[in-house]
Formats: structure tokens, sequence, C-alpha cells
């Protein structure tokens, strides 16, 4: 069969369209001998008719030791060289009471960027000094609300928030561990990294402000500088970005020496996974590895003692552990004009357009990112050939795409339950309301048994916050902050 031109480079036709790949679903998910997809024991037809569509369903035992993994891959690295690091989950992948717990109770810190954050980590009874406070515009309120409730460190993004947090650790008596922001100029995405001496974008400080404004920091009583922090991008395969930007914090991390402690360097998240089955990912063990070789190296070309590192993945850790169920409500083949390179004569491909009873609202990483997924039939197995086709959402927006290429059976059917692997990340975390649908719920499954643990938004909630409907009886709505 010729293959659909359709079809983007990267992808293949696969010889069975119901194969799940290793790499991209979560490590408990299998099919069943019925044919349906069971995660964590949990037959997705069966958590489908308990919990409704679309659901997000996370593998709390892979997601666990994901955590896990991470921390003994830096431990043992770090360790190797004399050294040691801390891991701060970021929260803004995915953040719920429950995941707190998962990933504090596998030794993990948190990283926050914003009081709702803060306030899920604090309900979820996280010990305030393990969390990290990020932001490049926290407000007064959130900033004294941290140092109230004794976060562990504040990074800052900026000059201005000198001052703030100074002020703000003065006033609650505290003594304010902090780190610093900085825009290292190393940008990276998958395979690549860009290197420049100033990047655009609107995080940090530059490098060459740093002694400044490290003084500054120190000429305050009620601050304690930790250290310089980086976070080059996402999506990351390779450690070549993650050691530029080391080699260029060290230096300046080298000099800060001369006037006190600088007890870490944070070099951020951004570690890649697999979306699709033809993303290759490397190991984290072998990227720490990596990372504390290249560390030492600096270190012991600069003369100085190796700092404790911190690294904050978000991605790499709830990423994998979590695939979204939908169910398929249209299917249509749609006949597209291809017109080949190099040529005027055109032909026609058929794209087969999949529609699911979700979409941009609880994923919005293919229209925001033009981010790759793959899906699979939850219900059943087929063996009709399989056709290139694109899963799209319900929204009234064209672009509203969840998965842009994949191949399913080519009797794919209104009814059939869709299963999209790889959500875990920024996936919820991003969800809105558009066109009034409400938010999935989200279910853990461990050992066959599921529980919600963020429920599904009811069309109640939707209208809660109407204050033209006399029911939705409005709170007091000025700002106390
Ligand atoms: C400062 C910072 N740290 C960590 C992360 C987590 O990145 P990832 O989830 O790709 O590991 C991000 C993501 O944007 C970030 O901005």
């Amino acid at each position: 069969m010729t293959a659909n031109p359709l079809a983007p480079d990267w992808l293949s036709q696969p010889d069975d369209a119901n194969a799940l790949a290793a790499t991209v679903w979560p490590r408990n998910a299998v099919r069943a001998a019925s044919g349906v997809i069971s995660l964590a024991g949990a037959d997705a037809t069966a958590l489908a008719a308990e919990f409704g569509t679309p659901l997000y369903v996370v593998d709390e035992q892979d997601a666990r030791h994901r955590a896990a993994e991470l921390k003994t891959a830096f431990d043992d690295a770090f360790t190797a060289v004399g050294s040691h690091a801390t891991i701060y989950y970021a929260g803004k992948a995915f953040l719920s009471t429950e995941i707190a717990r998962w990933v504090t109770a596998a030794g993990l810190n948190i990283d926050v960027c914003s009081g709702g954050e803060l306030a899920v980590a604090l309900a979820a009874g996280v010990d305030p000094t393990r969390l990290g406070f990020h932001g490049n515009n926290k407000s007064l309120a959130e900033i004294d609300r941290g140092v109230e409730v004794g976060v562990g460190a504040i990074v800052l993004d900026s000059v201005v928030e000198v001052e703030r947090v100074a002020a703000a650790a003065e006033k609650h008596g505290r003594v304010q561990a902090v780190r610093l922001r900085i825009n290292s100029g190393v940008h990276a995405s998958t395979h690549e990294f860009l290197a420049t001496a100033h990047e655009d974008q609107k995080f940090g400080v530059p490098l060459a402000a740093a002694p400044d404004i490290v003084a500054q920091i120190r000429s305050h009583p009620s601050l304690r500088f930790l250290g310089l922090h980086s976070h080059i991008g996402s999506q990351i395969f390779e450690s070549a970005g993650f050691a530029e930007a080391a080699g260029r914090l060290l230096m300046v991390h080298a000099g800060l020496l001369e006037g006190g402690e600088v007890p870490e360097l944070n070099l951020g998240g951004g570690f890649g996974i697999a979306y699709t089955s033809a993303d290759e990912v490397t190991p984290i063990a072998t990227i720490a590895q990596e990372l504390a070789r290249v560390v030492a190296a600096e270190c012991a070309a600069l003369g100085i003692p190796i700092p404790a590192i911190a690294v904050e993945p978000g991605r790499a850790i709830i990423g994998p552990s979590t695939v979204t169920l939908y169910e398929i409500g249209t299917v249509k083949d749609v006949v597209v004009s291809v017109v080949s390179t190099g040529s005027t004569t055109e032909t026609t491909a058929i794209r087969k357009y999949v529609s699911v009873d979700g979409g941009m609202s609880d994923n919005i990483r293919a229209a925001l990112y033009q981010a790759d997924y793959s899906v699979r039939l939850a219900n059943r197995t087929s063996d009709a050939a399989p056709a290139l086709i694109r899963l799209a959402g319900k929204h009234c927006e064209s672009g509203d795409i969840v998965v842009r290429a994949d191949y399913l059976p080519s009797d794919v059917e209104p009814g059939d339950l869709a299963a999209v692997p790889a959500t875990g990340a920024y996936c919820w975390s991003l969800a809105s309301n558009y066109n009034y649908l409400g938010r999935p719920a989200v279910v853990a499954v461990k050992d066959g048994a599921a529980r919600v643990i963020v429920r599904r938004e009811t069309e109640a909630d939707l209208l809660s916050r109407d204050a033209g409907i006399p029911s939705a009886a409005a709170p007091d709505q000025k700002a106390t902050a």
C-alpha cells in the first residue's frame, strides 16, 4: 500500500494500528485479551462508563516510580562526583493535592509559580520548606504569602523582586533563601539548542547583571543567597544545552564565591518524553551522569567546589503516566488536494477526521505548540487496514486538534473509545472552559482500582460565577491583596 502523502515525514504506517508503543504508554498499560486497553488493571471501557469522557487517567504507580527514578538518577550521578542533587517537581505540569503527595513521598520537593499552586501544595500538607516559588511577576500578596508560610526558596526573576522579597522577609522576621534566575542565552528544544549572548525572553536577568544583583541580595540581612538558576526550555532530549548553560552559569558562580557562599546551582527542568513512537528519549540516568560529568569538569577547571545541584522536571515525571480517554462522535473522510513539491499536478488524498467529545479545552498543546500525540482505539482491536487520521475536538475552532496525525484501523466508528497517551503534563493544567465545556475528571488507577483525584466540572460549576444568575451568589469581589 502506498503511503498517504498527507502523513508527516516522521510518521510511518504501522504494521499493527492496535499496538501500544512501550515508550509512549504508561508502564502499566496493556491490551487485555478482550482487546480493551487496561490501565493499571482497570479496563478503559469500564473507566469511561463509570467516570464519563473525556477522562484523564493517571497510572499512579508509574508517576510515583518516575519521580523516584529521577531522584535516584540524580542522587547517584552527583554523589559520584562528591556533590548531591535536589529534585523539585515542577507543579505547573500537573498539580493536585494527591500528585503533590506522591512526589513528596518519593523524596522530591515541589516548585510552584503562583499563589494558587502554593495553596494546592499547602493543602496537600507539603512542608513549606520543600517548596520553591517561581514567577516573573509574583504579586506582592503572593510574595508575602510565600514568605509568611516559610517556603524553602523564592526564585528572584528581576531586580525589583530583590527589594520586594527582602521587605516581606523583614516584615515576617524571617531570613528568606533566594535564587536568582538567569537568562543564560541558551535555549534548547528537542535535539537542538541555541546559544546567544542575549535571549529575547521575559524570564530572568542577564548573566552580566548577576554580580551586582547578588551584591544587592547580600546587602539584605533578611535574604540568603542560594545560587543561580536557569531553565533553558522544554522537551529536551540531549544534555548538550544543559551543559552549555551550566558552563555559563558556573563562570559567574565562581566569581560570586569571592563575595560569600553559593551553595547551589539550579539547572531547571525540561527533560523530554516520548509523545509518539518516533520520539527517542535519552534515559534520565544518562542525562544526569552527563550533567554531573560536565559540572564536575567545569568546577575543576575553575578551581571551585562542586555546588549542590537542583533540577526541576515536571513533564518527565507526570507526562508519560497519563492517558486521556475520549468517546468518538463523528468520523468523516476529507478529500485533500496534494501538490507535490516541484510539480504542478494536483492529486488528492484522504484524511479521516475523527472527532471526540473533548479537544483543545483539555489538551491545547497541539493548537498552542503544534505538539504531536498518538492515539489508539481503547475499546477494541481491529484487523482493518490502518488509515491516516486526525483526531479533532468538538470546539468551534478549526485549530482544535488533539492528534495531528496517526493511524487508526480504518473501521473506526462513532461510539469507539479513543485513548491518547502521554497527556499528563500541561494538559489538565492548561485546560479551559472554552465553549463552556466542563473540565474533565482526573482518575488515578492502581492495581485495578480507580479513584477520582479531581472531580469533573459540572454545569452548575460553570454557571456558579455568572453574576447575572441570581442563584449564583456572588462573593465579595473586592480585591483583598
Ligand atoms: C522554571 C521552570 N522550571 C521547570 C519547568 C518544568 O519543565 P518540564 O516540565 O519541561 O520539565 C518549567 C517549565 O516551563 C519552568 O519554566
